[in-house]
């Protein structure tokens, strides 16, 4: 009997030391395929399409092979090829190469097939679909911090908002998608592949957050190097800001990127207030949806409520931008600041919550929940509308622009009651007299609103 014992114990333990060694090499064989492949613009969405994606240093070259996609597998003599840019880089997790194609010349309103790699690794062919460039109605989807716990938490968030709108045209978010922007180990690691082949699909846009800045010197806050590695977005932003603040217009909207946390001086400042004025002049579509990370007030319980941006602020305001979309503050928050227009709304797309101060601004607040937002455009109305991760509507409203251009916000009826639960940990991670204040304030703010 202590033989036949003895004999299972070696073996469970031979068997659990197999698994480990095969789950290990299939872990390296996935890193030897192209992995964290996915799509963002760099130049118009109706005619080129950038791709991005990770190799390990066994791989140093990487193409994109694409065509225009057939219901038919037999398209290989279609099929053209483009060299990727490469670039190879040292992380805590090894030397990976980086590789970028922007392909050009496509076709407006038409869906092509591509895959990414090189000799006998390539990913698996996937589709995307050109802008039309006409004024015809659409969606995209809009995310705040996703930032923490992404891989157990942060994910269903992403997954959830694209089962339920596979149609959405492109999912913005609004800085802080990772944690520790400098990391791929639970940060980049753990947001790709949380987006999973979605990203492949549906392309990215993002303005980056305080957290894919530098931080070791809280001065320096250079962008650090990996958003230029992972992504490609538009170079039309001022000097020195490529990719970071820029302007992308997909059909009849344009989304203004503005980076609030970029290491500029006060002089290049001044400078990007007269580009953002530029870019809200000159822009001839229908909606402008300006989006930075930092809400531009302070709104957790235990941060300055002041405006932090009051130049920006005047410029949206004067251009009458119908929506500001914002992140940093991990909660949520919608609502008008002494003029009708912009709409500022303020969300968190991740697990990690904070406790609200319950400004006068604020015309609906919500805590301790992960949200995102659909966002649906056509030539004269804008619908938003939050949902929570279980897909349940949090907040709705309506824009619409009257024939002389003047803009009208209508709430949505019929809201469900907010949630002002205080996050998790409230008592220990506040002020006392943060903690003390919070009923009272949380009484005095849903009076405000009654009257
Ligand atoms: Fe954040
Ligand atoms: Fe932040």
């Amino acid at each position: 009997m202590k033989k036949t014992i003895s004999l299972f114990i070696t073996l469970s333990i031979l068997s659990l030391h197999c698994r480990g060694q095969e789950k290990e090499q299939n872990n390296s064989l996935l890193e030897q395929l192209p992995h964290h492949i996915k799509l963002s613009w760099e130049t118009a969405p109706e005619n080129s399409q950038a791709i991005t994606w990770r190799t390990r240093a066994s791989e140093p070259k990487g193409f994109v092979e694409y065509v225009e996609a057939t219901a038919s597998p037999f398209f290989e003599e279609h099929i053209k090829k483009v060299r990727a840019t490469s670039q190879s880089y040292t992380m805590e997790d090894g030397l990976w190469y980086y590789h970028s194609v922007n392909l050009q010349n496509l076709k407006p309103g038409t869906r092509y097939s591509y895959r990414v790699g090189d000799k006998g690794k390539w990913s698996e062919w996937s589709e995307f679909s050109t802008a039309t460039g006409q004024k015809e109605p659409f969606k995209f989807l809009y995310f705040g911090d996703v930032q923490r716990y992404i891989h157990s938490l942060g994910s269903r968030t992403l997954r959830q908002a694209v089962l339920a709108n596979p149609d959405a045209k492109f999912m913005l978010f609004a800085g802080d998608l990772i944690h520790r922007g400098g990391l791929n180990t639970e940060n980049w690691n753990e947001f790709f592949p949380a987006g999973g082949w979605i990203f492949q699909n549906i392309p990215i846009v993002a303005t980056p957050g305080n957290h894919e800045h530098k931080w070791a010197v809280k001065e320096t806050r250079e962008i650090v190097p990996l958003w230029d590695l992972n992504f490609c977005f538009p170079k039309n932003g001022p000097k020195g800001q490529e990719e970071q603040t820029y302007y992308m217009d997909y059909n009849n909207i344009r989304v203004i990127s503005l980076d609030t946390s970029a290491k500029i001086t006060s002089e290049q400042r001044k400078e990007t207030y007269v580009w953002l004025e530029e870019a809200l002049k000159n822009f001839n579509g229908d909606w402008v949806f300006v989006a930075f990370h930092h809400a531009m007030a302070g709104l957790a319980r235990n941060r300055n409520p002041h405006i932090r941006f009051p130049e920006i602020k005047a410029l949206l305001e004067k251009y009458k931008v119908p929506m500001v979309l914002t992140g940093h503050e991990h909660l949520y928050a919608r609502g008008r600041m002494e003029a009708d227009f912009p709409i500022y709304a303020v969300s968190v797309a991740g697990p990690y919550q904070n406790a609200i101060q319950f400004s006068d601004w604020i015309e609906r607040a919500g805590t301790t929940m992960q949200l995102y937002q659909e966002i649906y455009v056509s030539e004269n109305q804008l619908d938003y509308v939050a949902k929570t991760v279980l897909g349940e509507v949090y907040d709705a409203f309506t824009i619409t622009k009257k024939s002389n251009g003047e803009l009208q916000f209508e709430e949505a009826p019929d809201l469900p009651v907010e949630s002002l639960i205080p996050t998790k940990d409230f008592e220990k991670r506040y002020d006392k007299e943060l903690v003390k204040s919070y009923e009272s304030d949380k009484i005095k703010y849903l009076q405000r609103k009654k009257q």
